[in-house]
Parts: C-alpha cells; structure tokens; sequence
C-alpha cells in the first residue's frame, strides 16, 4: 500500500490508442459502502474522460430504483432499463448520448422493485443488455451504495471495481464492510480504491492507509490505491445547472484528478477481462 501511495506522484499517463479496439468491453462497478460520496459524479468524470481519450464508453445507471445519473448529465430519457425488463423497448431505444463516443443507459427512479432484482431478472437484462457491449471499449456502472442484492450482484459480475470512499470516519467504516461482505463472495475481484473530497494528499494518504491496514489485517488482503480526488468548492452548483462538473470546469481541481484517476482506473485492463455479461447471467446470484 505505501509503495502504492509513494507512485501516486509519478504516474504515467497513458495516451491515446494505447487501449485496443475490442469487440467485448471489460465493465468497472463505481461502488461505495456509505452513499453521497461521489459515486455518480466520478461514474460521469471518468467516463468523459477515457471518451476524450478516444474510448467508446457506455455508463450503465445501476442504482436501480434511485437513478439519478441522467441527471448529472442534463438529460431527460424517454425510456430506461425497467422499460427493457418489461419489453416496452430494446437497450438500443433506451440508450442516450452524452457527447461523442459515450452513451448513457439510464435506469428507473422510485422503483422499489429493481433494488432488489430477482436472480431471473438479472438474467434476464444481462442477456437483454449483452447485444451492446461490442459497441463500447469500456463499461462503467454506477451502483447505489451499500451492500443491496442489485448492487451486490452488479459488483460480483463486474471485471474490476472502483470503491470510492471520502476520509470520514463513517465512510471508512462502511468501506471495509462492504469489501467485507464483497470478499465473502468472490475473492478474485480487483478493487481500485479512490479517496473523494480529501482536502489535501496527506489526508488522502492517511484514508488509505487506514482502510488498506485494516483490509490486511482482517481480510489478509488489500485493495490496490487508484488515486484521490480532492474536495472541490461549488461542485454542487453544476448539478443545479445540470452541467456535469467535469465539462463545466475542465481547469478546476476535480476534473484535473479525474483525468489521472481515469487512467489508472482502466490501466491493464483489455478484452479478456470482459466477462460482465456472462457472469452475470452464470454466476449464483446474491438473493436477499
Ligand atoms: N470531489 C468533490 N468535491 C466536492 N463535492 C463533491 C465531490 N465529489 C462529489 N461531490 C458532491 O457530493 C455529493 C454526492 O455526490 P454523488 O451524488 O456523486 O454521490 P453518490 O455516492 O453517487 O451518492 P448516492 O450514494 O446517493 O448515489 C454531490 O453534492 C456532489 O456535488
Ligand atoms: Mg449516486
């Protein structure tokens, strides 16, 4: 984890082209133990921001029952995943472009059904969804918080996770929970971990160290350090705007850091990690 931490500094960027065109896309779960920490707001980030790099990028709302992820984007869909479970329409309808080279999939709000979906049900969108993936190089779904079946389930399937936790003590302690209860299900999963709204490096260090220590202590593993976004003043007011904060203060000091954590966040990632659909229709299921 220190050494981690100490290449934080010298991270290399990878350019353009370095990712391979692929005809299945690896998917990365944006997950957290305790909610508002920033989940949906770095779903967004860094998806602009591999699709600046010249990535194709689906963002798949996850948290299903309380989407609020077409909102940060300013968009207004006509159809959303509860749609294709009914069969009212087909992913391809549903789909909504947020710029070049990224589309959004939206899912329902206040739903109290699709937070809690069935395994039959998850089978049933993985394989309603598994047509889109040759159109996209990468994946990112944005889930709700907590250890929910649909989230759970969303996470277990997924190729690499994103736990995003802030330095608050509260925070903290339901990431190593969730990672806990994530462990007890799969133990091959990479998790990338993110500090969001630290006020300094030191403080991110510090956040870091304390969830990778107590990881390793009890869990005899610990999650790999993909970076620490810092708190950025007025970030809300861009929700209100429905401006994602990303493209409305491209200079500013969240978009700066979403910039590298994109870049770690897919770092080695290629088409034979791909195996979302698949797992998500194969795997057993989490059921409440
Ligand atoms: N780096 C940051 N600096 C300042 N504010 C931030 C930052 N990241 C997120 N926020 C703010 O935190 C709040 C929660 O963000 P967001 O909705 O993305 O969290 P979430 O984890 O998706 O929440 P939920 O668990 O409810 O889905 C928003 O008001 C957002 O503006
Ligand atoms: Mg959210």
């Amino acid at each position: 984890m220190a050494n981690q931490l100490d290449s934080l500094k010298d991270w290399n960027p990878v350019g353009p082209g370095k990712f391979a065109s692929t005809s299945t896309c690896p998917a990365i779960s944006i997950s957290s133990g305790k909610g508002g920490v920033g989940k949906s707001h770095l779903t967004l980030s860094v998806g602009l921001a591999l699709a600046d790099l010249g990535k194709r990028v689906l963002l798949i709302d996850g948290d299903m029952g309380l989407a609020n992820l077409h909102i940060l984007c300013g968009t207004y869909p006509e159809h959303d995943i509860e749609d294709i479970l009914s069969g009212r329409c087909l992913p391809e309808e549903a789909l909504l472009s947020i710029g070049p080279g990224i589309d959004l999939l939206p899912s329902a709000s206040g739903v109290t059904n699709l937070s809690a979906l069935p395994p039959a049900r998850i089978d049933e969108l993985a394989q309603s969804l598994s047509g889109l993936q040759s159109r996209y190089d990468f994946m990112l779904v944005d889930t709700g918080a907590g250890i929910g079946e649909t989230t759970m389930n969303l996470v277990l399937a997924s190729d690499r996770m994103l736990l995003v936790t802030t330095p608050e003590p509260t925070a903290q302690a339901d990431a190593y929970a969730f990672l806990k209860v994530m462990r007890s299900h799969r133990r091959d999963l990479p998790v990338h971990l993110c500090i969001n709204m630290a006020s300094h490096e030191e403080e991110a260090i510090q956040a870091g160290l304390r969830l990778s220590q107590v990881s390793a202590r009890f869990l005899g593993w610990e999650p790999s350090f993909s970076g620490w976004i810092p708190r950025q003043a007025g970030l809300e007011r861009f929700t209100l705007e429905r401006r994602p904060a990303f493209r409305a203060s491209p200079d500013g000091i969240f978009a700066r850091a979403v910039r590298q954590l994109a870049r770690e966040v897919v770092r080695d990632l290629s088409e034979s990690d791909s195996g979302f659909f698949s797992r998500l229709t194969n795997r057993p299921k989490v059921a409440g």
